[in-house]
Protein backbone atom coordinates (compact mmCIF):
# COMPACT_ATOMS: atom_id res chain seq x y z
CA UNK A 1 0.00 0.00 0.00
CA UNK A 2 1.23 3.63 -1.56
CA UNK A 3 0.75 6.90 0.31
CA UNK A 4 0.65 9.83 -2.45
CA UNK A 5 1.68 13.30 -1.52
CA UNK A 6 0.93 16.44 -2.85
CA UNK A 7 3.16 18.82 -1.46
CA UNK A 8 4.20 22.68 -2.51
CA UNK A 9 7.45 24.67 -2.29
CA UNK A 10 9.63 21.59 -2.46
CA UNK A 11 12.61 23.86 -3.59
CA UNK A 12 13.85 24.98 -0.09
CA UNK A 13 12.62 25.86 3.80
CA UNK A 14 9.99 23.98 5.43
CA UNK A 15 9.06 22.08 1.92
CA UNK A 16 12.44 20.99 0.65
CA UNK A 17 12.84 19.36 4.51
CA UNK A 18 9.59 17.71 4.93
CA UNK A 19 9.78 15.77 1.24
CA UNK A 20 13.38 14.87 2.51
CA UNK A 21 12.08 13.48 5.50
CA UNK A 22 9.25 12.14 3.30
CA UNK A 23 10.95 10.12 1.42
CA UNK A 24 14.29 9.39 3.70
CA UNK A 25 11.49 7.55 6.02
CA UNK A 26 9.23 5.74 3.82
CA UNK A 27 9.56 3.54 1.13
CA UNK A 28 5.99 2.95 -0.14
CA UNK A 29 5.43 6.56 -1.09
CA UNK A 30 5.02 8.79 -4.09
CA UNK A 31 5.75 13.01 -3.59
CA UNK A 32 4.25 15.21 -6.41
CA UNK A 33 5.98 17.96 -5.60
CA UNK A 34 5.45 21.77 -6.81
CA UNK A 35 7.20 24.64 -7.15
CA UNK A 36 9.32 27.06 -9.67
CA UNK A 37 12.69 25.39 -9.44
CA UNK A 38 13.32 22.22 -8.52
CA UNK A 39 15.42 20.88 -5.70
CA UNK A 40 15.03 17.34 -4.92
CA UNK A 41 15.64 14.39 -6.96
CA UNK A 42 14.37 10.82 -6.06
CA UNK A 43 13.06 7.82 -7.39
CA UNK A 44 10.25 8.46 -5.89
CA UNK A 45 9.52 11.78 -6.64
CA UNK A 46 8.17 13.78 -9.51
CA UNK A 47 8.59 17.61 -9.67
CA UNK A 48 6.29 20.06 -11.15
CA UNK A 49 7.62 22.88 -12.10
CA UNK A 50 4.58 25.61 -11.30
CA UNK A 51 4.15 28.98 -10.97
CA UNK A 52 1.20 28.98 -8.13
CA UNK A 53 0.40 32.87 -9.01
CA UNK A 54 -0.86 31.18 -12.42
CA UNK A 55 -4.24 30.04 -10.92
CA UNK A 56 -5.90 29.10 -14.33
CA UNK A 57 -2.74 26.39 -14.61
CA UNK A 58 -4.11 25.09 -11.16
CA UNK A 59 -8.02 24.33 -12.73
CA UNK A 60 -7.66 20.66 -13.19
CA UNK A 61 -4.20 20.38 -11.88
CA UNK A 62 -4.78 16.58 -10.54
CA UNK A 63 -6.07 15.23 -14.10
CA UNK A 64 -3.28 17.24 -15.66
CA UNK A 65 -0.39 15.42 -14.42
CA UNK A 66 -0.74 12.00 -15.57
CA UNK A 67 -1.96 10.53 -12.43
CA UNK A 68 -3.34 7.48 -13.01
CA UNK A 69 -0.48 6.14 -15.26
CA UNK A 70 2.18 6.51 -12.58
CA UNK A 71 -0.34 4.76 -9.27
CA UNK A 72 1.12 0.68 -10.45
CA UNK A 73 0.19 -0.02 -6.78
CA UNK A 74 -2.94 0.63 -5.13
CA UNK A 75 -3.14 3.52 -2.80
CA UNK A 76 -4.30 3.90 0.31
CA UNK A 77 -3.31 7.52 1.88
CA UNK A 78 -3.51 10.66 -0.01
CA UNK A 79 -2.27 13.76 1.52
CA UNK A 80 -2.08 17.46 0.03
CA UNK A 81 0.42 19.17 2.09
CA UNK A 82 -0.54 23.52 1.00
CA UNK A 83 3.28 24.60 1.62
CA UNK A 84 4.34 27.37 -0.49
CA UNK A 85 4.33 30.48 0.27
CA UNK A 86 5.22 34.27 0.31
CA UNK A 87 5.77 37.09 2.36
CA UNK A 88 5.15 39.71 -0.38
CA UNK A 89 6.42 43.06 -0.53
CA UNK A 90 6.49 44.44 3.51
CA UNK A 91 5.21 47.82 3.74
CA UNK A 92 2.21 49.98 4.13
CA UNK A 93 -0.63 50.05 2.43
CA UNK A 94 -0.58 52.71 -0.02
CA UNK A 95 3.58 52.11 -0.46
CA UNK A 96 3.00 49.07 -1.82
CA UNK A 97 2.76 47.49 -5.46
CA UNK A 98 -1.09 46.58 -6.11
CA UNK A 99 0.58 43.28 -8.32
CA UNK A 100 2.19 42.44 -5.37
CA UNK A 101 -1.04 42.02 -3.36
CA UNK A 102 -2.52 40.41 -5.96
CA UNK A 103 0.62 37.73 -6.34
CA UNK A 104 0.43 37.22 -2.71
CA UNK A 105 -3.14 36.23 -2.42
CA UNK A 106 -2.73 34.22 -5.42
CA UNK A 107 -0.02 32.18 -4.37
CA UNK A 108 -1.00 32.19 -0.38
CA UNK A 109 -4.36 31.50 -0.70
CA UNK A 110 -6.18 31.16 -4.12
CA UNK A 111 -4.02 28.48 -5.22
CA UNK A 112 -4.78 26.31 -2.00
CA UNK A 113 -8.16 26.83 -1.93
CA UNK A 114 -8.09 25.51 -6.18
CA UNK A 115 -6.11 22.66 -5.24
CA UNK A 116 -8.41 21.29 -1.83
CA UNK A 117 -11.14 21.92 -4.29
CA UNK A 118 -9.46 19.68 -6.75
CA UNK A 119 -7.90 17.63 -4.12
CA UNK A 120 -11.49 16.74 -2.89
CA UNK A 121 -12.93 16.47 -6.19
CA UNK A 122 -10.26 13.75 -7.61
CA UNK A 123 -9.91 11.63 -4.72
CA UNK A 124 -13.82 11.35 -4.49
CA UNK A 125 -15.12 8.11 -3.10
CA UNK A 126 -17.45 7.27 -6.00
CA UNK A 127 -13.41 6.65 -7.56
CA UNK A 128 -11.25 5.88 -4.86
CA UNK A 129 -13.41 4.66 -2.50
CA UNK A 130 -13.33 5.92 1.32
CA UNK A 131 -9.71 6.29 0.88
CA UNK A 132 -8.02 8.29 3.85
CA UNK A 133 -7.12 11.79 2.92
CA UNK A 134 -5.32 14.30 5.19
CA UNK A 135 -4.88 18.03 4.27
CA UNK A 136 -1.64 20.26 5.89
CA UNK A 137 -2.00 23.71 5.49
CA UNK A 138 1.27 25.62 6.46
CA UNK A 139 -0.25 28.63 7.89
CA UNK A 140 1.16 31.48 10.18
CA UNK A 141 0.11 33.07 13.91
CA UNK A 142 0.07 36.04 11.30
CA UNK A 143 -3.43 35.21 10.48
CA UNK A 144 -4.58 35.69 13.66
CA UNK A 145 -3.70 39.04 14.54
CA UNK A 146 -1.98 42.40 12.80
CA UNK A 147 1.01 42.80 12.26
CA UNK A 148 2.35 46.10 10.56
CA UNK A 149 3.48 46.02 7.10
CA UNK A 150 2.42 42.17 6.22
CA UNK A 151 -1.00 43.26 4.95
CA UNK A 152 -1.69 40.87 2.25
CA UNK A 153 0.62 38.23 4.25
CA UNK A 154 -1.49 37.87 7.24
CA UNK A 155 -5.06 38.25 5.16
CA UNK A 156 -3.48 35.50 3.50
CA UNK A 157 -3.32 33.15 6.17
CA UNK A 158 -6.38 34.30 8.01
CA UNK A 159 -8.41 33.50 4.83
CA UNK A 160 -6.77 30.27 4.13
CA UNK A 161 -7.58 29.15 7.88
CA UNK A 162 -11.28 30.07 7.79
CA UNK A 163 -11.90 27.91 3.97
CA UNK A 164 -9.80 25.46 5.71
CA UNK A 165 -12.42 25.20 8.89
CA UNK A 166 -15.40 25.44 6.36
CA UNK A 167 -13.57 22.12 4.34
CA UNK A 168 -13.53 20.56 8.02
CA UNK A 169 -17.06 21.20 8.50
CA UNK A 170 -18.07 20.08 5.32
CA UNK A 171 -16.19 16.77 5.35
CA UNK A 172 -17.81 16.30 8.48
CA UNK A 173 -21.41 16.94 7.57
CA UNK A 174 -20.66 13.57 4.02
CA UNK A 175 -18.67 11.60 6.82
CA UNK A 176 -15.59 12.24 5.02
CA UNK A 177 -12.44 10.11 6.01
CA UNK A 178 -10.86 13.23 5.40
CA UNK A 179 -8.54 15.42 8.31
CA UNK A 180 -7.62 18.98 7.99
CA UNK A 181 -5.33 20.70 9.63
CA UNK A 182 -4.07 24.27 9.58
CA UNK A 183 -0.69 24.54 11.49
CA UNK A 184 1.40 27.80 12.57
CA UNK A 185 4.70 26.46 12.58
CA UNK A 186 6.27 29.28 14.75
CA UNK A 187 9.38 31.38 13.27
CA UNK A 188 11.73 29.00 11.18
CA UNK A 189 15.00 29.79 9.76
CA UNK A 190 14.39 29.96 6.18
CA UNK A 191 14.31 31.89 3.25
CA UNK A 192 11.12 33.58 4.19
CA UNK A 193 12.88 34.90 7.26
CA UNK A 194 16.02 36.61 5.89
CA UNK A 195 13.65 38.46 3.63
CA UNK A 196 11.83 39.40 6.92
CA UNK A 197 15.33 41.01 8.12
CA UNK A 198 16.47 42.96 5.00
CA UNK A 199 13.23 45.16 5.96
CA UNK A 200 13.59 48.49 7.72
CA UNK A 201 11.70 49.69 10.65
CA UNK A 202 9.74 52.06 7.91
CA UNK A 203 8.36 49.20 6.49
CA UNK A 204 8.06 46.62 9.68
CA UNK A 205 8.18 47.87 13.10
CA UNK A 206 9.65 44.92 14.60
CA UNK A 207 12.43 44.02 12.15
CA UNK A 208 15.24 44.40 15.27
CA UNK A 209 13.28 41.71 17.21
CA UNK A 210 13.11 39.44 14.29
CA UNK A 211 17.45 39.99 13.89
CA UNK A 212 17.48 39.59 17.67
CA UNK A 213 15.52 36.17 17.37
CA UNK A 214 18.45 35.05 14.63
CA UNK A 215 21.29 36.21 16.41
CA UNK A 216 20.09 34.34 19.68
CA UNK A 217 19.50 31.43 17.82
CA UNK A 218 15.54 31.26 18.94
CA UNK A 219 14.60 29.89 15.23
CA UNK A 220 13.27 26.73 14.85
CA UNK A 221 14.98 24.66 12.19
CA UNK A 222 13.08 23.46 8.97
CA UNK A 223 13.88 19.77 10.04
CA UNK A 224 12.45 20.02 13.70
CA UNK A 225 9.33 21.69 11.99
CA UNK A 226 9.13 19.03 9.00
CA UNK A 227 9.36 16.20 11.63
CA UNK A 228 6.60 17.51 13.67
CA UNK A 229 4.38 17.83 10.59
CA UNK A 230 4.72 14.43 9.52
CA UNK A 231 4.18 13.10 12.97
CA UNK A 232 0.86 15.06 12.57
CA UNK A 233 0.51 12.94 9.23
CA UNK A 234 1.11 9.75 10.52
CA UNK A 235 -0.74 10.59 13.85
CA UNK A 236 -3.84 12.68 13.30
CA UNK A 237 -5.41 11.81 16.90
CA UNK A 238 -2.43 13.49 18.60
CA UNK A 239 -2.67 16.61 17.03
CA UNK A 240 -3.08 18.58 19.65
CA UNK A 241 -0.16 17.05 21.73
CA UNK A 242 2.48 17.77 18.43
CA UNK A 243 0.89 21.20 17.65
CA UNK A 244 1.96 22.12 21.48
CA UNK A 245 5.17 20.85 20.83
CA UNK A 246 5.73 22.99 17.89
CA UNK A 247 5.32 26.45 20.10
N1 LIG B 1 9.71 30.69 8.02
C1 LIG B 1 8.83 31.06 8.93
O1 LIG B 1 9.19 31.62 9.98
C2 LIG B 1 7.38 30.79 8.71
C3 LIG B 1 6.49 31.10 9.74
C4 LIG B 1 5.13 30.83 9.57
C5 LIG B 1 4.68 30.27 8.38
N2 LIG B 1 5.58 30.00 7.37
C6 LIG B 1 5.05 29.43 6.14
O2 LIG B 1 5.82 28.30 5.77
C7 LIG B 1 5.64 28.06 4.38
C8 LIG B 1 6.99 27.72 3.75
O3 LIG B 1 7.83 28.85 3.80
P1 LIG B 1 9.36 28.77 4.21
O4 LIG B 1 9.51 29.48 5.48
O5 LIG B 1 9.85 27.38 4.09
O6 LIG B 1 9.98 29.76 3.10
P2 LIG B 1 10.89 29.53 1.81
O7 LIG B 1 12.14 28.83 2.15
O8 LIG B 1 10.94 30.87 1.20
O9 LIG B 1 10.02 28.54 0.89
C9 LIG B 1 8.93 28.96 0.13
C10 LIG B 1 8.57 27.88 -0.87
O10 LIG B 1 7.40 28.30 -1.59
C11 LIG B 1 7.67 28.21 -2.98
N3 LIG B 1 7.00 29.27 -3.73
C12 LIG B 1 7.03 30.61 -3.49
N4 LIG B 1 6.39 31.26 -4.47
C13 LIG B 1 5.95 30.32 -5.35
C14 LIG B 1 5.25 30.37 -6.56
N5 LIG B 1 4.87 31.52 -7.12
N6 LIG B 1 4.96 29.20 -7.19
C15 LIG B 1 5.36 28.02 -6.69
N7 LIG B 1 6.03 27.91 -5.52
C16 LIG B 1 6.33 29.05 -4.87
C17 LIG B 1 9.19 28.39 -3.11
O11 LIG B 1 9.62 27.75 -4.32
P3 LIG B 1 10.15 28.50 -5.63
O12 LIG B 1 10.76 29.79 -5.22
O13 LIG B 1 11.10 27.50 -6.22
O14 LIG B 1 8.93 28.66 -6.49
C18 LIG B 1 9.68 27.63 -1.89
O15 LIG B 1 9.82 26.26 -2.18
C19 LIG B 1 4.97 29.31 3.81
O16 LIG B 1 3.61 29.07 3.57
C20 LIG B 1 5.13 30.32 4.94
O17 LIG B 1 4.09 31.30 4.92
C21 LIG B 1 6.91 30.24 7.52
Amino acid sequence: MTTLYFITGTSSGIGYALTNHILSTENNVLVEGVSRNQAIHHGNYKHHTFDLSEIDELIGFFGKIDLEKRIKNKIDKVVLINNAGTLGQVGHVGKIPSQDIVKTININTIAPFVLMNEFLHTFDNQTFGNIEKVIINVSSGAGKRPIDGWSAYCASKAGLNLFAEVVKEEEKILNQNTQIFNISVGVVDTNMQGEIRKTTENEFSSVEYFKELKNNNQLASPEFVAEKIYSIIEKPQDYEDIWQKLQ
